[in-house]
């Protein structure tokens, strides 16, 4: 069993997180319902912080509020000094309403609109991370319009591409991001925003990848970097103050998958970034940032279920189906994740079968776990699947008109509603009925 931040067995034999009975909260705001572990947030937001203070390092934590966006998770950690990532009028929208501090806001995509950009200015945001010659194009005429001087980093691709255990190197990346820096895209949109006043060219973005559980990919990307840095420092007498190494740190899903602690990936870092400095004379050391969501919230989150219908196919497979599915956690649908379950209501029983989880939409492919050990079950029992903080609640659907979940955040013995579950009502709030007659 592998229970997560302050989760822990009750006397009641129930799950228990943040001091709370899980099977109490269930069965006062219903299920599905996703729990969040703040105590376990903190923990994580503080780990990034520390190894960076440790080093005496320039730095920014940036959550990437796409792992999970609301007003109440953006305050959390806003609290905590961190600042934001957002990809969308949408997720900006969202951090502006929970009062966060434009200036720590760093806006992020590679089709931002106009009215995006737009909106981006007037909030004042931190920085606004360029992707491409057509955004070039679009944010110096705004800023030509309004006369605002704005900072940006520009979006690189390395040529490195990681996740989980690989990492692949590619001299020219194929990728809808950035600017690629093997075939002098990078050179010219560096030439560029540097010959326009109104942009503050701060330094340089990279991403490569998600669910990472080794440092040699972002060591390998920064070496790439700061090698073309020799050549922008020459060639344009450029070099960056900040840089900025997106996110993808792994969290442990299931016993397969092996994480480093988040200071490990943050130490490695710096220290290839100390490396590559004693290469540059004069210079000073960048501020270096990261982006890390699924590593702040991903195993603070667990999806609490209630279990409904059983089919056993004798000798084929025993299906036990709850409450939501592929709505609330689409993510082994799109890409086989893997997770973790544990019956919330039972946690000393011994596992007696194999069974597979099934969701509740009209979709074969609407699973949720295949082939997991459990305990018998019958529909008095509520499932907890672990893990599902990260891309579970910002990647929630609708589809067959099913609501979205409520959200609870729990610590001390202490729990709060902060999204409410979505009602009938609310799924039909932006339909209009036909007008009569009007197709005939
Ligand atoms: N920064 C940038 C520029 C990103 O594109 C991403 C994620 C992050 C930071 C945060 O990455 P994280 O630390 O959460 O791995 N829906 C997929 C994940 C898509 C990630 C997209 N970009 C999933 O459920 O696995």
């Amino acid at each position: 069993m592998n229970l997560h931040g302050t989760a822990q067995i009750g006397e009641n034999h129930h799950l228990w997180i943040g001091g709370m009975d899980t099977i109490d909260l269930a069965k006062k705001y219903g299920t599905p319902l996703y729990l969040y572990d703040v105590a376990l947030i903190k923990n994580r937001a503080r780990g990034f912080k520390k190894a960076f203070e440790e080093k005496g390092i320039g730095y920014q934590v940036a959550y990437a509020s796409k792992a999970f966006s609301s007003i109440a998770i953006i305050q959390l950690l806003d609290q905590e000094g961190l600042s934001l990532d957002v990809v969308s009028g949408g997720e900006l929208f969202t951090a502006l309403q929970a009062d966060f501090p434009a200036e720590r806001i760093h806006f992020h995509g590679n089709n931002k609109s106009p009215e995006e950009l737009e909106f981006a200015l007037n909030a004042g945001v931190g920085c606004i991370v360029v992707d491409n010659f057509f955004e070039i194009s679009l944010l110096k005429t705004l800023c030509r319009k309004r006369n605002q001087k704005i900072k940006i980093l520009l979006r690189l691709t390395p040529g490195i591409e990681a996740h989980t255990h690989d990492y692949i190197i590619t001299g020219q990346e194929d990728s809808k991001f950035g600017f690629d820096l093997g075939n002098g895209q990078a050179d010219a949109a560096l030439k560029e925003v540097l010959d326009f006043e109104l942009f503050e060219v701060l330094g340089v973005h990279c991403h490569i990848g998600s669910q990472i559980f080794e440092t040699d990919g972002f060591t390998l990307a920064i070496e790439k970097l700061f090698n073309h840095f020799h050549t922008w420092d020459k060639e344009c007498d450029f070099f960056p103050k900040v840089v900025n190494l997106g996110g993808g740190f792994g969290i442990q899903y299931t016993s397969e998958d092996t994480p480093l602690l988040p200071e490990q990936y943050v130490t490695a870092m710096i220290d290839e970034v100390s490396r590559q400095m004693n290469l540059f004379e004069d210079k000073q050391m960048p501020e270096l940032w990261i982006e890390p969501g699924r590593s702040l919230v991903g195993d603070a989150g667990t999806t609490i279920y209630s279990i409904g219908s059983q089919k056993e196919i004798e000798g084929v497979r025993h299906y036990v189906s709850v409450d939501g599915g592929m709505t609330d956690n689409i993510r082994p649908a799109l890409y086989q994740a893997k997770y973790d379950a544990y019956v919330a209501n039972k946690m000393n029983e011994k596992p007696s079968n194999t069974v597979s989880i099934a969701g509740k939409c009209c979709e074969s492919g609407d699973m949720l776990i295949w082939d997991l050990e459990l305990p018998n079950v019958t529909d008095s029992d509520y499932l907890a699947v672990t893990c599902t903080g990260a891309y579970g609640y910002s990647m929630a659907n609708n589809y067959n008109r099913i609501g979205r979940p409520a959200v609870v955040f729990v610590e001390n013995g202490d729990e709060q509603l902060v999204v409410k579950r979505e009602t009938y009502e609310d799924l039909i709030r932006q339909d209009l009925p036909l007008k009569t007659k009007v197709f005939v």
